[in-house]
């Protein structure tokens, strides 16, 4: 394997259905892919992300309710992983992980960011504002993870619109289809930077969708 052909070991963790998951592992099997998924990370054994890694024969490790931040460290250096990609994790992370990965750790929010994000702002609490908002257009905004929620640098972001009759769930619906589109093209647009440079990756990596 040559250096172009290199893959970089990208882990995803999260608590939700895995949707994300799946497209990142899904598109990691393109012949043009520069990351492979090695890992999953559930903080829940029955959370939908552990199955969905199971069916692609992913290796997962779910975390434990204490000494959590000990697990995820030990089991992201055991794994060699270099880039982690967040999906429907709802805690702060370590700034220990952050250090760990050399800031690179990303993650897909349900809207567009700086609006609608924070505290609070997960799932459907998301779509539910944007349409009390009166909002006529939202998206998703892939970011750089930092000690705050929500708040690294945007890396990209796309938009749907919001449909007059949209509940908080047909608009989740229609931001996920989005969501598995930009993520990874965002995933494979970074860590061909990281393989291909010896500079940090670009903090807009203009993907082609
Ligand atoms: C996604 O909507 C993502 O934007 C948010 O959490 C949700 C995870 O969904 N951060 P899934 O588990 O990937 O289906």
């Amino acid at each position: 394997m040559t250096a172009v052909d290199k893959r970089i070991s990208v882990a995803v963790l999260g608590s939700g259905a895995g949707s994300n998951a799946a497209a990142l592992i899904d598109r990691s099997s393109a012949n043009d892919s520069s990351y492979q998924i090695d890992l999953v990370i559930a903080t829940r054994g029955d959370a939908g992300i552990v199955s969905v890694a199971s069916d692609r024969r992913i290796p997962v490790v779910v975390l434990p309710a204490e000494h959590w931040e000990e697990s995820l460290l030990s089991a992201l250096q055991s794994h060699q992983i270099a880039v982690l990609a967040l999906a429907g994790f709802l805690r702060k992370l370590p700034e220990s992980v952050i250090t760990l990965l050399e800031g690179n750790v990303l993650n897909i929010h349900p809207a567009l960011l700086p609006r609608f994000g924070g505290q609070g702002m997960y799932g459907l609490h998301v779509h539910t504002a944007v349409i009390e908002a009166g909002e006529s257009i939202t998206g998703a905004t892939v970011h750089r993870v930092t000690q705050e929620y929500d708040e690294g640098a945007i890396l990209a972001q796309m938009s749907v619109e919001v449909r007059a009759g949209d509940d908080p769930r047909t608009l989740q619906n229609r931001v996920k289809t989005i969501e598995h589109r930009l993520y990874p093209e965002i995933m494979n647009v970074y860590c061909q930077h990281i393989r291909d440079s010896t500079s940090s990756p670009p903090n807009n990596p203009k993907p082609q969708l």
